[in-house]
């Protein structure tokens, strides 16, 4: 027999910035991060509502540093994550001509950051690509890591791939537009990272919440819950970027959560899903022993307090159980599921039940009933 071996470590870099009015040609971050050079071509492939709102001042940066740029708006929402916007994005860099290694940009929330990566990933096997996200959910969650995505056959994610941005530029001004409902969707993640691993940032939120809604996150305190967000988030993604290991906190929310999801057919946004499984997986926490009752209720209580549903009718015992049945597939065979040992701390845990699952649900109703929420 004869053989070769190919062994090759290839490193990940980039980096993630906040910055302030991102849009602004007095701020040169997106000029250097796509590498303008006067005359050059670039694209922005920009959320079509983005351009409602922002486009025309994204022209008016393009123009102020004399690049051709062609700006494509393309449709959002998670009915828009599929093939066929794929193809229409390989379609637009094919006409734009650009050089091999001419960056893209890619302006909006987590559903045209995923594609527009996924696209980036596999266009010439590989296209540089610059990230603006314009959501609360693309600026602490689905932004600054380096996954990408499309739904196929009724499975969120089911086709995506791990590539790395060049840079990710954060601008909490695109907050100032995003409807309140998305708000209150992103919210859920940071108040996940709050209870799992950030016990100050649960109290942050707890502290200011109708100011950081109030202010769309545009106040010395939005500022704050997003810093202390990307940086819990990017400390649980950097050391498992490819996720190698699938025991991941930053999952938790997300074991009953996608089934909700899928089934509610667009009544329940992604946060919306994951707020109604936290719930959930507090009080089985609270069952088990592992969280203090009152950290239990209070977390509910933030949730509630933050306009997210901790309850739902299709969160049922049959349904969770069938829930966590795929997740488990998804975790290669294992449960895997954080559960809070308190605000701030967690464990895992590969032995929950039906029964154990049919209580806690049980166990909710009766706390939701008893807050009046
Ligand atoms: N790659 C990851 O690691 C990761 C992580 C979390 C979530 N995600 C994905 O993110 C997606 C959800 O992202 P999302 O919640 O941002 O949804 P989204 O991209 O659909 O945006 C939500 C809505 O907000 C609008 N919008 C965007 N920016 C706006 C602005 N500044 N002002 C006004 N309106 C604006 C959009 O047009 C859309 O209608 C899901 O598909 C999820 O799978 C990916």
């Amino acid at each position: 027999v004869t053989s070769w071996t190919v062994r090759q470590f290839e490193e990940v870099s980039y980096q993630v910035r906040r910055t302030h009015l991102v849009l602004n040609p007095a701020n040169d971050a997106l000029a250097r991060a796509a590498r303008f050079a006067a005359g050059s071509r670039r694209l922005f492939i920009v959320d079509w509502q983005v351009d409602e709102l922002h486009g025309g001042q994204l022209r008016e940066y393009i123009h102020h540093f004399r690049v051709k740029g062609t700006v494509v708006p393309v449709r959002s929402g998670e009915p828009n994550k599929t093939t066929n916007t794929v193809l229409g994005i390989f379609d637009a860099i094919g006409s734009l001509k650009i050089n091999r290694r001419d960056p893209i940009t890619v302006i909006g929330g987590g559903v045209l950051t995923d594609v527009v990566g996924l696209a980036a990933s596999l266009y010439r096997r590989g296209t540089p690509y610059v990230r603006v996200p314009t959501t609360l959910v693309g600026l602490i969650d689905a932004g600054v890591g380096i996954k990408t995505g499309m739904n196929y056959n009724g499975m969120k994610n089911l086709i995506g791939s791990y590539y790395a941005p060049t840079q990710v530029l954060l601008d909490p001004a695109f907050i100032r537009t995003l409807p309140e409902r998305h708000i209150r969707n992103g919210l859920a993640e940071s108040i996940k990272l709050g209870i799992i691993l950030d016990r100050a940032l649960f109290e942050l939120i707890d502290a200011n919440l109708r100011e950081i809604i109030d202010s769309h996150l545009n106040s010395p305190v939005g500022d704050e819950l997003i810093d202390r967000s990307v940086d819990g988030m990017l400390n649980e993604l950097r050391r498992n970027l490819w996720e190698r290991e699938l025991r991941r906190l930053v999952d938790f929310g997300h074991t009953f959560s996608p089934r909700l999801e899928l089934l509610s057919n667009g009544e329940l946004l992604h946060g919306e899903a994951v707020a109604v499984d936290m719930a959930l997986s507090c009080v089985l926490a609270g069952g088990r022993g592992l969280m203090p009752e009152d950290d239990v209720i209070r977390s509910i209580v933030l949730l509630a307090r933050a306009g997210l549903p901790v309850a739902h009718r299709l969160c049922t015992p049959e349904q969770c159980s069938e829930a966590l049945a795929e997740t488990v597939r998804h975790r290669d065979g294992n449960q895997h599921c954080p559960l809070p040992t308190g605000i701030g701390r967690a464990c895992f845990v590969e032995d929950l039940s039906g029964g154990e699952i049919a209580s806690a649900v049980e166990q909710l109703t009766k706390y939701v009933e008893s807050m009046e929420l």
